[in-house]
């Protein structure tokens, strides 16, 4: 025996030896059994000040050169984050027209937080991860985690919602899913994007704590936890820098504080001046106009500001700022290493049924009920023996606009042609338009391929659905936003909360026309309610992408039991929201954060105010019941951990999930703190009847506040409370104990 273990390791021993022999003929950089940082410094010694400058700027709308010369690929990028963007012409937003470049839309990042479930988050990140890859794109703008400070933020829909601690965990999954394909995801947009109002222009006015505890936790998570390999500065303002050009954002907290040693990649246009985007830690510069040359001129990449005007400072001797070159050419290098010069990374799959399986899966996790009156839902195919669906989302494209998300698919089911295939002859399906919207016709050179104008007034719209709603058994109403400006779109907010086009008063006249009435809403925003005590089941369907209409389908009919839970607050009106009641909103020049931490459902709870539906919120076909809320200490020492047990049992008839939540209240503290936190959450399917017990672990870590004068996080001794809920406003039980 121990002959043969010798000669193995002989064996070895001589392999060992021979192979850096034989791969001495390989420089450094291009051979992958060596360290990557020692790759990237030999890759660096080759480069000439040229090839340098052109690394940190775009050639073309979404391309970045590599170095021809030494065999390094060039960066070449793609939105993000719902699928993978149709290929552009060169230098224009236009879509090049190929044939072979439709995707699988995936649901929005909001359906996909309100799933509440890591494991979705990972299905997905590593679906659009194969996208990317298989599209041969190294980097995919996306996920987006800017907080949901407030209902009109066109952008809301790509982001996770209003809690920092939902947002940390559901990103994490993505950005390791999207890199498992060598394929980076770049998140967005860092930091205080939360409006689009002024987006370019508006600086941020928000205190360190505030930023800390509610604005940066996703992103911290996402860079930490998840090791994102590149980061997307936002277009706005912080401490009157630019967030591209942000010496806080970037240097201090990204770099130093976090470890980040990914690329810093600008939002398109986020550029504003050389000298910070040289000395403040942007690594590649996208998509600056430049003065005085128009769309398509060839040498518009050259005047960008990280292009002549940086050369310049160098070749006028300014050594500081070459020693910042070569700091994000590093940069740029460790990401080729990681991406295109993976020699083992996979090769990716595209528009395959496995990922419009996977978009369809998260879409029915993440479809919320939030009313059910009386269980009228789901619809009983059994004695439903004529549908009214009505409503002008049961049948616009949804994939198409909203701005840079917008996609361009292998196809897309509308709620209309979903119910219809899942009714199949069970019963006849009607349809009635009810209300009409703008119909913008596509994005970008992209057709919706719809032409859905239509004439009437108002008054015939209403009168027919009704006509058509009174002879039906059930009735479907399709409606909420859309993807216009002034929607959920992108470059724009909305102008309030209520719903457009008039739909508040074509649901009132249904909903006193027949009582089995269900309202959808598709929209990635809270919308007011007028209606909702007339309304039996209201239905949150975000944008659910590829899949929409056969995920809709399957929960209204029933086949997949709801389990989402809302990923923000859906207030009453707009004057229940923080940001409107004390903060300031849009702001001018500035905007200040006057709410601090209380966002969502911190400011509800502390103003008490009742929102119409609670974060956290959404209901089951079954019904739970929880048990005594226990913990297996009094005490908890500030580097210790207790564990929390809930007992949830399924009193229901059928299957279903339950998201059980854990809320985390500081009894008294020297700081007013939230009424309580996400902490934790988990979520347990459970068959009729069977009981399971639910563990969370709280430690000292999730007690504490970002103290902004010693610049730390403080746990103080005390009683703190750990807190049950199946929402934020519908708590189970609770159970105290001491931080020692
Ligand atoms: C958006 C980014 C996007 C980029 C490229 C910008 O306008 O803010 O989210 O990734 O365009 O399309």
């Amino acid at each position: 025996m121990k002959k043969l273990v010798f000669v193995f390791l002989w064996l070895f021993t001589a392999v060992g030896v021979m192979a850096p022999a034989a791969a001495q003929s390989l420089p450094v950089y291009l051979n992958d059994k060596m360290p990557v940082e020692q790759r990237v410094e030999d890759a660096l010694s080759r480069m000439t000040l040229e090839e340098k400058i052109a690394m940190v700027h775009a050639q073309s709308k979404f391309s970045s050169p590599g170095v021809p010369r030494l065999g390094i690929p060039d960066n070449w990028m793609t939105d993000g984050p719902h699928g993978i963007r149709a290929e552009v012409l060169w230098d224009e937003w236009n879509t090049a027209g190929q044939t072979n470049d439709a995707c699988i839309a995936f649901p929005a990042l909001t359906a996909l937080a309100a799933t509440w479930n890591e494991d979705m988050a990972a299905l997905y990140g590593t679906a659009i991860g194969e996208e990317a890859r298989y599209r041969n794109k190294n980097v995919l703008l996306g996920p987006g985690v800017n907080i949901y400070r407030t209902p009109l933020n066109g952008r809301n829909f790509e982001y996770m919602g209003e809690d920092p601690f939902l947002a940390s965990r559901m990103v994490v999954p993505y950005v390791k899913g999207v890199q498992e394909n060598g394929v980076a995801a770049c998140v967005k947009h860092y930091a205080l994007n939360n409006q689009e109002v002024a987006r370019h222009t508006v600086d941020g006015v928000v205190d360190d704590r505030t930023l800390y505890e509610i604005y940066l936790p996703a992103f911290k998570a996402a860079v930490v936890e998840g090791g994102a390999w590149a980061i997307m500065g936002a277009y706005n303002r912080y401490k009157g820098q630019w967030a591209c050009q942000n010496e806080y954002l970037l240097e201090d907290i990204l770099r130093d504080e976090w470890g980040f040693d990914g690329v810093v990649v600008s939002d398109w246009g986020g550029v504003n001046d050389t000298r910070q985007a040289v000395f403040n830690g942007l690594d590649m510069e996208f998509g600056t106009w430049t003065d005085g040359l128009s769309e398509g001129v060839s040498n518009a990449y050259d005047n960008y500001f990280l292009a002549k005007p940086f050369l310049a400072m160098i070749e006028g001797g300014d050594k500081a700022a070459a020693a910042e070159l070569d700091k994000k050419v590093r940069n740029i290098l460790r990401l080729a290493f990681r991406t295109t010069m993976d020699r083992s990374r996979p090769f990716g799959s595209f528009a395959t049924d496995e990922h419009a399986a996977v978009g369809r899966k998260i879409a029915q996790e993440g479809i919320v009920l939030l009313q059910n009156k009386g269980g009228v839902l789901p619809v009983d195919l059994g004695s439903a023996k004529k549908i009214a669906v009505v409503g002008e989302n049961a049948i616009k494209v949804m994939t198409v606009g909203g701005g840079s998300s917008s996609l361009k698919v292998k196809y897309e089911v509308s709620p209309l042609e979903g119910i219809r295939a899942r009714v199949g002859d069970a019963a006849e399906v009607v349809y009635a338009r009810g209300y009409v919207g703008e119909d913008t016709g596509g994005q970008d050179g992209l057709s919706d391929g719809q032409d859905i104008g239509d004439s009437r007034t108002p008054e015939e719209l209403i009168a027919e659905a009704c006509r058509v709603a009174a002879d039906a058994d059930w009735v479907i109403f399709v409606g909420g936003l859309n993807k216009n400006p002034g929607q959920d779109c992108e470059g724009g907010d909305r102008a309030d909360m209520g719903l457009p086009y008039g739909q508040d008063e074509l649901i009132a006249a249904l909903a006193k026309t027949n009582k089995n009435l269900a309202v959808v809403i598709i929209s990635g925003n809270a919308v007011e309610m007028p209606w909702v005590k007339e309304v039996p089941a209201i239905v949150q369907g975000w944008f659910l992408g590829t899949e929409a209409g056969n995920a809709l389908a399957s929960v209204l009919v029933g086949d997949v039991n709801p389990s989402g839970k809302l990923p923000f607050t859906f207030p009453v009106k707009l004057t229940d929201v923080g940001a409107h009641s004390v903060g300031e909103y849009p702001g001018g020049d500035t905007v200040t954060y006057n709410e601090g931490i209380f966002v969502g459902y911190r400011w509800a709870d502390k103003q008490k105010v009742k929102p119409l539906f609670g974060f956290g919120h959404g209901l089951s076909y079954t019904t739970f019941e929880y048990g005594k809320v226990t913990a297996d200490a009094k005490t908890v020492a500030k580097d210790g951990a207790i564990k929390v047990r809930v007992s949830v049992r399924n009193t229901g008839a059928r299957e279903g999930s339950e998201v059980v939540q854990l809320y985390v209240r500081d009894v008294k503290s020297s700081v007013e703190r939230p009424v309580k936190e996400l902490k934790g959450f988990k979520k347990v399917k459970l068959a009729p009847d069977e009981e399971r017990v639910v563990e969370f672990v709280v430690d000292g870590s999730m007690l504490s506040f970002f103290d902004a004068a010693a610049h730390e996080w403080v746990a103080e001794p005390g009683a703190f409370e750990a807190i049950v809920g199946a929402s934020s406003t519908d708590i189970k039980g609770r159970v105290a104990f001491n931080l020692l």
